[in-house]
């Protein structure tokens, strides 16, 4: 395993198992086939309604809390300093631990604001050792960065072959904010498994379009936190680090960027019409 060193000096492994469309039934056995295969860093959320499941892995399993890296993120609906405050302690109760590796505002939306300065209230009470944000464009990254006087640590955005963020990587570097990418695997959108680049490039390091993907982009230093129920994808996904991809190779797979998210758009009224919507 890599890891890259956060703003503040903290660890984070640079691969991590993401359980987003998780059942909560299913969430503790995933959890538990991942940290066999080796993870060290869960990605959960609030919204994903398995927290408790993440929880329960760890406690059954009786993994040292300081070997695992637990990232959670607060949902809009908990969005102000008041409730923000309050869904921390109940994250922490159902993750069964008394402190958070990583936590993000799950959205742009909201008092976001208000959120951030209960994340950081948090961090200073040691219930959260690193914090960051999620989903947040250019634009509303820089305005946090300066008008809050605390810039996050993690932005948390869809980043995969197809939308490889370059601009945002490039100007939150500048502020030693760290890419992480969900849905490295673009959720399995544009046949990417059997994308023919990425196979072919495969082929030349016995590795498969997956494996060629996630390398992409932890070459690049964006962390990468890829989800699969199937425990053999789990150790697929995670044999990435004991081959080097040449930078001819990462000149052609740049190529394949569109510039543009396949899964969501964070600034369409429409997409921000339907969160207000789940949070009714
Ligand atoms: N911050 C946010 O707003 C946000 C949004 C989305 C996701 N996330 C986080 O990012 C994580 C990853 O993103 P994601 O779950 O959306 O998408 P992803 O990791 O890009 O793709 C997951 C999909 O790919 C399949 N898959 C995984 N490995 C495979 C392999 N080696 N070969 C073939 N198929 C494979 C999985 O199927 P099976 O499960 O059937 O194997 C699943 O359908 C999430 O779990 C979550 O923690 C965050």
């Amino acid at each position: 395993m890599e890891y890259v060193t956060l703003r503040g000096g903290v660890q984070m492994p640079l691969l991590g198992f993401g359980v987003y469309q998780v059942t909560p039934d299913a969430c503790a056995r995933c959890v538990t086939d991942a940290l066999r295969s080796g993870y060290r860093a869960i990605d959960t959320a609030q919204a994903y309604e398995n927290e408790e499941g993440v929880g329960q892995a760890l406690a059954a399993g009786g993994w040292p809390r300081e070997d695992v890296f637990i990232t959670t993120k607060v949902w809009v609906s908990h969005a102000g300093e008041k409730q923000a405050a309050a869904s921390i302690d109940a994250s922490l109760r159902k993750l069964r631990t008394d402190y958070i590796d990583l936590l993000l505002i799950h959205q742009p939306y909201g008092d976001y604001y208000g959120t951030w300065r209960a994340m950081i209230a948090a961090q200073q009470a040691g219930k959260v050792r690193a914090i960051g944000v999620s989903n947040f464009l250019r634009d509303r990254y820089q305005d946090l960065v300066e008008f809050s006087g605390v810039v996050p640590a993690v932005n948390q955005v869809e980043t995969h072959v197809f939308c490889q963020q370059r601009a945002l990587q490039a100007q939150m570097a500048r502020y030693g904010t760290v890419t992480e990418s969900w849905g490295p695997l673009a959720e399995g959108k544009n046949d990417i498994f059997r994308n023919e680049l990425l196979r072919r490039i495969g082929a030349a390091h016995g590795k498969t379009a997956a494996q060629v993907a996630l390398r992409s982009l932890v070459q690049r230093g964006i962390a990468c936190i890829p989800k699969t129920t199937h425990a053999e994808r789990m150790r697929e996904n995670i044999a990435i680090f004991d081959f080097e991809l040449s930078p001819a190779e990462m000149e052609q797979i740049a190529a394949l960027d569109t510039g543009a998210p396949l899964i969501c758009r964070h600034d369409d009224p429409a997409f921000i019409r339907y969160i207000a919507d789940l949070c009714e």
